[in-house]
C-alpha cells in the first residue's frame, strides 16, 4: 500500500458520521460476554455471533470498519463467504487486533505491559493478504495509589510505536490505543493527569521512531471519573475535559481520534461523544467511536444466542450505530432512543 492508500484508509475510518465497531474480543473475553447471556463459547457459536454483527443490513451507513480477532478473520458467513469479503463487499474495512494481550509488568505490582511484537512482521503480512486495512494494539494503563509508573507508561508506548512502525511498513494503518482504565475510584482530574502523561509519552515515542502520525489513528479513553469515584463528573464535564486534554496533547495533523467505551453504558458513551462534537465543531480532527461493549451490549442481550432473535439483535446494533453516527456530528439527542 502506498502512502496515499494509507492516508485514504485512515481518513475513511473516520469519515463524517462513521465510526468503528470493535468485535475483536479475545477468546477469554468473548466467553465472559457470552456468560452474561448464558451461552456457550464454542468456535461455532462465536462464528454465529460475529456473523450477525458483520452481515447486519444497513450497518455500512454508520460503520466504516470492524476490528476482528485472529480467529474471526479466518471465519466465514453461514453461506461460506469469508467475513473479510463480506465486509469489503458492503464497503466496510476489515481491521485486526494484533497484540497478544496485556500481561503482568515485571517488578511492577498491578501494572500491565502489552505483548505481541515477536513475529509481528510476518503476522501483519498474512493479515494484509487476508484483507486487513488497519490494525489495533491496546496498552493498558492502571490508575492506583502508586500507578501508573513512568516505567510502565514508557514501556507501553515504546511497544505501541514499534507496532505502529511495523504496520506502516506493511501498508496497514495502525490504530494506537493507550487505554487509561476507568475501573478505579479516581477523580476526573486524576484521569486527566494520567491521560495527559500517557498521550505526551505516546506522541514522543511515535516521533522518536519516525512514525507518520498522518497515517495513524488514535484510539483513546475519555477523561472521566473512575467508576468507583463518589463524585461522578457530568456529561458536559467529561466532554470538556476530554477535548481539553486532546487539544493540548494530540498533534493536529492526526487524521482522526476514536474512543473506546471502557465500561460506560451504551447511552452514556453516545451522550459523551455527542457533547464533545456539539460543543466543538471546529476541532482539527474528527472525533468518532470505536466501541465494543457500548455498541454490542443491547445487540447481545436481544440475541441471547437464539437464531430466531437475529433480526431483533441486528436492529439493536443498527440503532446504537445510528445514534453514535449522530454523536459524531453533535446531532444526537435522547429522544432518538425512544423513537425506536
Ligand atoms: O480495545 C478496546 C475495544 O476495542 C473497545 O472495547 O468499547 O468495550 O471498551 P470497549
Amino acid at each position: 500500500m502506498s502512502a496515499a492508500e494509507l492516508e485514504t484508509t485512515a481518513k475513511a475510518m473516520v469519515a463524517k458520521g462513521k465510526g468503528i465497531l470493535a468485535i475483536d474480543e479475545s477468546t477469554p473475553t468473548i466467553k465472559k460476554r457470552f456468560d452474561t447471556i448464558d451461552f456457550e463459547s464454542t468456535e461455532q457459536n462465536r462464528r454465529a455471533y460475529r456473523d450477525l454483527l458483520i452481515t447486519n443490513p444497513g450497518g455500512n451507513r454508520f460503520i466504516s470498519g470492524m476490528i476482528l480477532y485472529d480467529e474471526t478473520i479466518r471465519q466465514a458467513t453461514s453461506d461460506g463467504t469469508p467475513f473479510t469479503k463480506s465486509l469489503i463487499d458492503h464497503g466496510i474495512m476489515p481491521g485486526i487486533k494484533v497484540d497478544t494481550g496485556a500481561k503482568d509488568f515485571a517488578l511492577h505490582t498491578n501494572e500491565k505491559i502489552t505483548e505481541g511484537l515477536d513475529g509481528l512482521r510476518d503476522r501483519l503480512a498474512e493479515y494484509k493478504s487476508l484483507g486487513a486495512k488497519f490494525a489495533k494494539w491496546r496498552a493498558v494503563i492502571t490508575i492506583g495509589g502508586n500507578t501508573p509508573t513512568q516505567a510502565c507508561v514508557e514501556a507501553n508506548v515504546h511497544a505501541l510505536a514499534r507496532y505502529a512502525g511495523l504496520c506502516q511498513e506493511a501498508g496497514i494503518v495502525p490504530m494506537v490505543e493507550p487505554e487509561v482504565l476507568m475501573d478505579a475510584d479516581n477523580t476526573i482530574e486524576r484521569c486527566y493527569e494520567v491521560t495527559e502523561m500517557t498521550l505526551l509519552a505516546l506522541f514522543s515515542a511515535l516521533k522518536k521512531q519516525d512514525i507518520n502520525v498522518e497515517h495513524t489513528i488514535l484510539k483513546t479513553n475519555m477523561v472521566i471519573s473512575g467508576k468507583q469515584c463518589s463524585k461522578q463528573a457530568n456529561i458536559q464535564e467529561v466532554a470538556d475535559q476530554t477535548v481539553r486534554c486532546l487539544v493540548k496533547n494530540v498533534p493536529a495533523k492526526l487524521p482522526g481520534i476514536v474512543f473506546l467505551s471502557g465500561g460506560q453504558s451504551p447511552k452514556l458513551a453516545t451522550a459523551h461523544l455527542n457533547a464533545m462534537n456539539a460543543s466543538n465543531p471546529e476541532l482539527p480532527w474528527p472525533l468518532s467511536f470505536s466501541y465494543g461493549r457500548a455498541l454490542q451490549e443491547p445487540c447481545l442481550s436481544a440475541w441471547a444466542g437464539k437464531e430466531s432473535n437475529i433480526e431483533e439483535a441486528q436492529k439493536a446494533l443498527l440503532h446504537r450505530s445510528k445514534c453514535n453516527s449522530h454523536a459524531c456530528t453533535g446531532t444526537y439527542n435522547a429522544d432518538m432512543e425512544s423513537a425506536t
